[in-house]
């Protein structure tokens, strides 16, 4: 998205949570949205506008400005408040509004949303959701994320590596396109934002995120497995911390955990299910055959190997795979490029 957003601020909102806000969302310029602000007069003697442009990366633009600025159709025109003086021009305008506040006034362009906090992943949220079909619009998307970690006493656990970012960024994907979603993960570094229409169900064990999907799965229309669930866990749990003998090691007899996956694709009538598979070696034998073995409708696949493919990175190149032998090459992508590019190709099946 590479699409100017028009800002209009003023000086009655808390100065620090404006620069807060906008610092968060020029911060990333990957995401492509050009911050053009017009600050009121009294905001202008607050921080100056060269202040405003060391911030933004442009220049300021000014009320007279913005009706040459709305006629190159910007993405949106954010409304810290709903300005009288201001209002017929944004009302001609057909540009949508995202106005702070609970309810929107009579008039507002189509598209407008009320927007009850000021915060940058939800603008960014409503902005991308402005720039991206509502096809997941009444649609739930179960997703599932991160590790499992498998208990051997209270000290000590197995796991697996996984940051849980992919999980994360095909959560924000679906929520984006309008989705439901319910996001069932184990413990992870990376962090889950709160956004509206996201549920979150923390989990630990593989066997608590089997549970949580087995309870929720008939909800969902899609689901996409993208945990690094453990595959072994130890025969039993012990609730002392186990004792070193000296000399002597130590045996730790391991018992298979509910795939997850395998089980919902076993089901007679399961929601489009979508796999991943992190492989080392042979990754489309292995892949294809993952997809058939867990019956999926789509198998994403990245070999860990790969630099820029590993776990706890911010990028991922995928290939998806699909039944009827449609191969998709991804390019090296930031993890939520990844999901962008998944999710359409889920909207194009389901
Ligand atoms: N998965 C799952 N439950 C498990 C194990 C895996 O839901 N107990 C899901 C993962 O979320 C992922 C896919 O299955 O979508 C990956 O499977 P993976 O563990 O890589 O495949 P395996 O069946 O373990 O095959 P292999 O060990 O041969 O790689």
């Amino acid at each position: 998205m590479t699409t100017p957003v028009l800002f209009l601020l003023d000086h009655t909102r808390p100065l620090e949570e404006t620069l807060w806000v906008l610092g968060d969302l020029c911060k990333d310029r990957d995401l492509g949205i050009q911050v053009l602000v017009c600050p009121d007069e009294a905001l202008l003697r607050l921080v100056t506008p060269a202040g405003w442009e060391a911030l933004t990366g442009h220049p300021v633009v000014s009320e007279q400005e913005l009706p040459k600025y709305l006629e190159q159709k910007p993405l949106a025109v954010f409304c810290q408040d709903w300005r009288q003086d201001l209002a017929p021009m944004l009302a001609h305008s057909g540009i949508p509004v995202l106005l702070w506040g609970d309810e929107l006034p009579p008039g507002v362009p189509p598209g407008s949303v009320a927007l009850p906090e000021f915060e940058a992943m939800e603008i960014l949220r409503r902005l991308e959701q402005l720039a991206t079909p509502q096809d997941f619009a009444g649609k739930t998307v179960l997703v599932t994320a991160g590790p499992t970690v498998e208990d051997i006493d209270p000290v000590r656990f197995i796991t697996n590596r996984s940051s849980g970012k992919m999980g994360v960024a095909i959560a924000w994907a679906a929520a984006v396109r309008g989705a439901r979603v319910l996001l069932v993960h184990g413990p992870m570094t990376a962090e889950v934002p709160d956004f509206p229409g996201l549920e979150k169900f923390p989990v630990r064990s593989a066997q608590q995120m089997h549970d949580v999907v087995r309870d929720h799965w008939s909800e969902a229309q899609v689901a996409v497995l993208c945990a690094a669930v453990a595959d072994f866990r130890p025969d039993h749990y012990v609730p002392q911390k186990i004792k070193k003998i000296e000399g002597e090691g130590m045996v730790l007899v391991l018992e298979r955990t509910p795939d997850i996956l395998a089980e919902l694709g076993a089901m007679p009538k399961h929601p489009f299910l979508v796999g991943f598979a992190a492989e080392t070696d042979d990754v489309e034998i292995n892949a294809l055959n993952k997809l058939r073995r867990k019956h999926c409708d789509l198998l994403c696949a990245n070999d860990i190997r790969k630099p820029g493919s590993g776990f706890a990175g911010d990028t991922n190149q995928i290939t998806i795979y699909a039944p009827d032998g449609t191969v998709l090459a991804l390019p090296m992508l930031s993890k939520q490029g990844a999901a962008y590019r998944i999710l359409e190709e889920i909207a194009k099946r389901v």
